[in-house]
């Protein structure tokens, strides 16, 4: 409508930290899908998306989450890869995000590109929380499938109990040494001051239903000013990847954040010489709760709107670059859009 409506978009989550701390596997348990298992040798190369719907969330969260007490429509989760060679990848990652989980595995604590990712989480000043990931391997861990996280530490010994707690109180430290004020989730008052901690494990999937219900709750209290959208108004979005795909030739993997982009739009995309004007063909969708990058069928679409992870088939595209900037032209002048779109490269 021309009016234009305003409504909340979906908050970007991006998912950060070490390699083979347990980023994928937290999103597949989040899932129920195993891309872990899909993926070419044990690194994740590939920026993915995934978007959860609120309903989903309040699933898993069971009776912690009332999709009552909420009006963002769920959450949409940018896998990084940890490896240190992909540090544009997570870099990118970070930016677009909304709010951020970083990953830390209990075990070997703070490495390398936590050190990192933590970084670009204060460079981009993201809101964020720790998932103290493989609680499970705890020794003697009595594990407790799906279970919040208060009511497995009810069901350990003192012993592992003590474990886990030694382990928390590291990582909480690291934080500390890091400038960040930190805590157990559950004693936070106020996340942007003092970041929670979440223990979970993703093979177990216990503390998934706090890290999804704190995420939701962080989200709702602190970002939804800054989740309004015009949901008529011309897309804007990231390239995260440059692709070719059988029957559609290059194809863009793109992040849309704000308005709205539909199969019969122009787009201008930042290429490696001027920005690239051209005419959207198809817009290709991974299926609700499919990972984009292992989704081979995809689902033609009309339209989608932020915030959505979306594949661009269209002529024209084997000079854009990942990174850069794409503006949906709809209605505004195109040397306008042009010099957006420049200025931002
Ligand atoms: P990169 O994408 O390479 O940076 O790694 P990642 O952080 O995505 O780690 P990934 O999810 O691929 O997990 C690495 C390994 O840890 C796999 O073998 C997982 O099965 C294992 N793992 C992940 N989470 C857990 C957990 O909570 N408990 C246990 N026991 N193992 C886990
Ligand atoms: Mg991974």
């Amino acid at each position: 409508d021309a009016a234009g409506s305003a409504e909340l978009r979906t908050p970007i989550v991006a998912v950060l930290g070490h390699v083979d701390h347990g980023k994928t596997s937290l999103l597949d348990e989040v899932r129920g899908s195993a891309v872990t298992a899909g993926e070419a040798g044990a690194i994740t190369q590939h920026i993915g998306a995934t978007a959860v719907p609120l309903s989903t969330i309040s699933d898993i969260a069971g009776n912690l989450v009332d999709p009552a007490d909420f009006d963002l429509p769920g959450l949409l989760f940018i896998d990084t890869p940890g490896h240190h060679s992909f540090s544009t990848l997570r870099s990118r990652g970070g930016a677009l995000a909304d709010i951020a989980i970083l990953v830390v595995d209990v075990n070997d604590g703070f490495q390398p590109q936590t050190h990192e990712a933590l970084d670009i989480l204060k460079r981009t000043q993201t809101p964020f929380i720790v998932a103290a990931n493989k609680i499970d391997t705890v020794p003697g861990w009595n594990p407790n499938p799906d279970t919040p996280v208060q009511a497995t530490l009810e069901a350990q010994s003192d012993r592992a109990e003590n474990r886990l707690n030694e382990q928390l109180y590291e990582i909480i430290g690291q934080l500390s040494e890091e400038g960040f004020s930190a805590d157990m989730y559950w004693r936070v008052q106020n996340f942007r001051e003092n970041i929670g901690v979440v223990p979970v494990s993703a093979e177990t999937g216990e503390g998934i239903p706090d890290l999804l219900t704190v995420l939701m709750g962080l989200s709702q209290r602190y970002l939804k000013s800054e989740m309004s959208i015009d949901t008529s108004g011309p897309g804007v979005g990231t390239v995260l990847e440059v692709k070719d795909e059988r029957g559609f030739g290059t194809t863009l993997d793109i992040v849309l954040y704000d308005g709205v982009l539909r199969d019969d739009d122009t787009v201008v995309v930042g290429g490696k010489n001027d920005p690239i004007v051209t005419d959207v063909r198809a817009l290709l969708q991974p299926r609700p709760l499919a990972e984009i990058r292992t989704e081979s069928q995809f689902e033609q679409v009309e339209s989608v709107r932020a915030a959505a992870g979306i594949k661009i088939a269209a002529p024209d595209l084997d000079d854009a670059m990942a990174g850069a900037p794409v503006r949906v032209v709809r209605g505004r002048d195109l040397e306008t859009v042009t010099a957006e779109v420049r200025a931002e490269l």
